[in-house]
């Protein structure tokens, strides 16, 4: 995601300063002692501004705490400022790169981790990028508890492929798979994100696919 310099950056930020986990490696292996409910982790991969996390938070089952990352200091002030505003219990931020996700989370320690729309990084080269590439699945099976799941959801079909042959590679189990969500019968109850509403509008299918640890 591009998004031009905010302006007053750092002051907005410092702002924001209760909602964003500043020195996350401090709290490895003990994420549960920021929220006020004892509860899995959810744990949101390239949040953006925030949408996802908004509306899953707002879930009346809601039974999950939950940490979006994002590594664009521009997307996350407007994720953090939006979830202040609508007073989001129990959802904290974190600036980071997902690269180093196992510095960060020690094992085991989430149970579910969300990608939406991630960057498809097109060309062969690009593979490592790609937040399916199995140098990230293998950090997040580390992280994620026996039970523990992924949910991706893309438009990209290259993306989609790329994904499901890496989780299969990286001994994941494919569930609840579909080429097109919105017209599925896992539509009811989808939390939708920007990205997510954008394609939508434009009448594009949306490949959503659950690869957990176990079967
Ligand atoms: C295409 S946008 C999708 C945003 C949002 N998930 C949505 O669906 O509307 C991808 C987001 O992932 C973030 N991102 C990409 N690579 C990342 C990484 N390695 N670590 C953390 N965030 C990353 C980008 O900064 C961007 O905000």
């Amino acid at each position: 995601m591009r998004m031009r310099k905010k302006k007053n950056l750092i002051p907005r930020l410092e702002r924001c300063a209760d909602v964003l986990i500043a020195e996350p490696r401090e709290y490895r292996g003990r994420f549960s002692e920021l929220f006020s409910r004892n509860a899995p982790l959810y744990l949101e991969i390239g949040a953006g501004k925030g949408a996802f996390m908004r509306k899953m938070c707002a879930r009346e089952d809601r039974d999950f705490n939950y940490i979006a990352l994002e590594k664009v200091p521009e997307a996350l002030i407007m994720a953090m400022e939006k979830a202040k505003a609508e007073n989001i219990a129990d959802a904290l931020f974190i600036s980071e790169d997902a690269a180093l996700l196992s510095e960060i989370f020690s094992e085991g320690e989430v149970a579910r981790i969300f990608l939406n729309f991630s960057d498809p990084w097109p060309k062969s080269r690009q593979a490592k990028r790609r937040l399916t590439h199995e140098n990230f699945l293998k950090q997040y099976k580390t992280i994620l508890a026996p039970d523990g799941e992924i949910v991706l959801k893309t438009d990209n079909p290259r993306l989609f492929e790329f994904s499901l042959c890496e989780f299969s590679k990286c001994g994941f189990v494919l569930k609840e798979l579909t080429l097109d969500l919105h017209n599925s019968k896992y539509a009811e109850g989808n939390c939708t994100t920007e990205y997510e509403d954008r394609f939508v509008s434009l009448g594009q299918p949306i490949y959503r696919v659950i690869a957990a640890k176990r079967a």
